[in-house]
C-alpha cells in the first residue's frame, strides 16, 4: 500500500476515484468549486436535486462527469458547518475508507486533508487519517490458506491545496507510517497463537531487531537460567511450570550520544499464555490469555518506531517473556520467594504472575540511572472492570509523567485514565510470613497490583500501564488493537522534541 502527498494540477488527476468533502454551505474546499466549475456546474446541479447530500458521512458516487479524466467522485457530506469537531472528521474518514474498502476500490486520491477542523492543523489531520486507514486495512492473516483473496487497497495519494502545509503534511506522513508500522507489528505479535508466539519466539524476533537497525540497536538475550542466576526468582518462578521458558530481552536504542544519563526504559509485560498457572483460570475465554504479552509486543512496536524515525533518544526495551503454565514443576501458592530486591514475596495465587515477572525487572533497571521507567502490562481483570475498553489504567509515582502520558494519549485518542496510588491501599498486601503477597484481594485489585510494583520502582520516575481492557477487542471479532502504540510513539516523539 502506497501513500503519497501531492499538489499537482487538479488538471492531471487520472486516478480511478477522486474524493471530495461536500458541506452544506458548500464552501469547504476551494478545490470543490474548482471542480464544479469544471463540470459546467453538473456536481452543484446534483447537489441541488439532493438535498440530503451534504450529511456528515453521507456517500454520493458520481459517474462519468463531463470534463473530469477521474472516472469516479465519492462526494462524502461534511455536515452544515464551516467547521468540523475531531468527532465528525473521524466519522468521515471512516466511511470513506469502509467505502472503498467494500466496494474494492485500489486507488483514489482524497482531497480531505484540508478539510477546516477545530484545533486541527494538517498534520494532525494526515495522523488521524493514516491511524484510521491502518486499523481499517489490517489483517492478520498468517494462518489463512488462501491469502489470494484478501483485498488490498494499492495507493492513496492525499491532495494538498495549500504550497505551505506541504512540508508539514510530508512530516506528518513519514512520522504516521513509523506509527502504522510499530502497531501493526504489535498487532502481529499479539494476535500471534501461543503456540508459535512463545517466550523463544519474542526474543528471536527481538534479536532480529537489531539485525534490520544495525546503526541503533543491540538486542541481548537472557535465557531462564541466567534469569535465575541473576538472582530474578520471582521473574524465574513464573515459567518453571512450562516446557517453554522464559527469555528476557533487551533492546537497547541508542541515538543521544550527548546525554547517556537520559535513559527511558519501556518494560514490556511478555506472558505468551496465561493460563494461570496452579491456580488455573477457568477455561472459558482461556484463549484469550494468548495476548497477555501484549505490553511486551507494544514495547517493540514502540522500539521500531523510534528506530524508523531515528528519534534522538536513547531508550531500552525490555520483553519480559515467560508462560504460565500448570505442571508438576510449578511454583505454587503458599510459596515464598525472594525477589532480585532481597524482598520477599507470598504466592496466595500464581494467576498474579505478571506482578512477579514485572518487579523483578524494575529492579534489574535500576542499574542504569534510567530517567524514566515505563511499564505496559495487561495486568489486571480489575482495570477491565474499572474502565472497560475505552481508557486503559496509568498509576504512578510521578505526576509529570503521568500528565506527559495523559497527553500523549488525548493526542492520539490512545486514552488513559490515572487511578490513585493512596498509601491506604498498601495494607491489602500484607502478608503472615513474607513482606508482603502477590494478590491484594477483591477490593482496587488494578490498584493493589500497581502498589505491589510500586515497592520496586522507589529509585526512578515510573509509571504503570495497565493495557488489561484496551490491547485486544472481543466483541466481534477477537483481535488485537495495537494499543498502547500510539500512545507510547507520540511519548516519544514529544521526549524528542518534536513539536509542530
Ligand atoms: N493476565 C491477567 C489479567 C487479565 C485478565 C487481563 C483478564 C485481561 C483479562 C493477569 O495475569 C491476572 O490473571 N490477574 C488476576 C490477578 C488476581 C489473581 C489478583 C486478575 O486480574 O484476575
Ligand atoms: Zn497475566
Ligand atoms: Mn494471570
Amino acid at each position: 500500500m502506497k501513500f503519497r502527498i501531492k499538489n499537482t494540477n487538479l488538471k492531471k488527476i487520472s486516478s480511478p476515484c477522486t474524493v471530495l468533502g461536500i458541506s452544506k454551505i458548500n464552501k469547504f474546499s476551494e478545490k470543490f468549486n474548482i471542480f464544479n466549475k469544471k463540470t459546467l456546474n453538473y456536481i452543484n446541479d446534483i447537489i441541488l436535486k439532493r438535498n440530503i447530500i451534504w450529511e456528515i458521512g453521507k456517500i454520493t458516487l458520481l459517474y462519468d462527469i463531463p470534463n473530469i479524466i477521474s472516472n469516479l467522485i465519492l462526494l462524502v457530506g461534511c455536515g452544515k458547518n464551516k467547521e468540523l469537531n475531531k468527532k465528525e472528521f473521524i466519522r468521515i474518514i471512516s466511511k470513506v475508507i469502509n467505502f472503498l474498502y467494500k466496494n474494492r476500490i485500489q486507488n483514489s486520491c482524497w482531497f480531505l486533508t484540508e478539510l477546516p477542523v477545530k484545533n486541527l492543523n494538517i498534520y494532525w489531520k494526515i495522523r488521524i487519517i493514516l491511524e484510521i486507514i491502518g486499523d481499517r486495512l489490517y489483517f492478520f492473516n498468517m494462518f489463512k490458506t488462501n491469502k489470494t483473496n484478501i483485498f488490498k487497497i494499492k495507493k492513496i495519494n492525499f491532495y494538498i491545496n495549500e504550497k505551505h502545509n506541504l512540508k508539514e503534511a510530508e512530516i506528518s506522513l513519514k512520522h504516521s507510517l513509523s506509527i502504522l508500522k510499530g502497531k501493526n507489528i504489535a498487532k502481529d505479535l499479539s494476535n500471534t497463537p501461543s503456540n508459535v508466539c512463545t517466550p523463544l519466539y519474542l526474543a528471536e524476533k527481538s534479536k532480529l531487531l537489531s539485525e534490520k537497525y544495525k546503526s541503533t540497536i543491540t538486542t541481548k538475550i537472557f535465557n531462564a537460567n541466567q534469569i535465575k542466576e541473576l538472582g530474578m526468582n520471582a521473574y524465574f518462578s513464573v515459567g518453571k511450570g512450562s516446557n517453554n521458558s522464559s527469555y528476557m530481552s533487551i533492546i537497547n536504542y541508542q541515538k543521544n550520544l550527548k546525554s547517556h544519563e537520559k535513559l527511558i526504559v519501556l518494560i514490556g509485560k511478555g506472558v505468551t499464555f496465561d493460563s494461570g498457572g496452579i491456580s488455573i483460570k477457568p477455561s472459558k475465554n482461556m484463549d484469550e490469555m494468548k495476548y497477555d504479552m501484549s505490553g511486551a509486543a507494544a514495547v517493540y512496536g514502540a522500539i521500531l518506531f523510534a528506530a524508523e524515525l531515528n528519534l534522538p533518544l536513547n531508550i531500552m526495551g525490555i520483553i519480559a517473556a515467560s508462560e504460565n503454565m500448570p505442571d508438576g514443576n510449578s511454583f505454587r501458592p503458599g510459596d515464598v520467594l525472594k525477589t532480585l530486591s532481597g524482598k520477599t514475596v507470598e504466592i496466595l495465587d500464581t494467576d498474579a504472575e505478571g506482578r512477579l515477572i514485572l518487579c523483578d525487572v524494575l529492579t534489574y533497571v535500576e542499574q542504569f540511572n534510567p530517567d524514566i521507567v515505563i511499564d505496559i502490562a495487561t495486568l489486571t481483570g480489575a482495570c477491565v472492570v474499572a474502565l472497560g475498553n475505552i481508557a486503559s489504567g496509568v498509576m504512578s509515582n510521578n505526576k509529570n509523567l503521568v500528565n506527559d502520558l495523559i497527553q500523549s494519549g488525548k493526542l492520539t485518542g490512545d486514552k488513559i485514565w490515572e487511578l490513585p496510588l493512596y498509601s491506604e491501599y498498601k495494607k491489602l498486601l500484607t502478608s503472615d510470613i513474607a513482606d508482603f503477597s502477590n494478590v491484594g484481594g477483591r477490593q482496587a485489585s488494578a490498584i493493589s497490583a500497581a502498589l505491589f510494583l510500586s515497592f520496586f520502582t522507589e529509585k526512578y520516575k515510573w509509571a504503570h500501564l495497565d493495557i488489561a481492557g484496551t490491547a485486544w477487542t472481543n466483541s466481534k471479532k477477537k483481535e488485537s488493537t495495537g494499543r498502547p502504540v500510539s500512545l507510547l510513539c507520540q511519548f516519544l516523539l514529544n521526549k524528542s522534541n518534536f513539536t509542530i
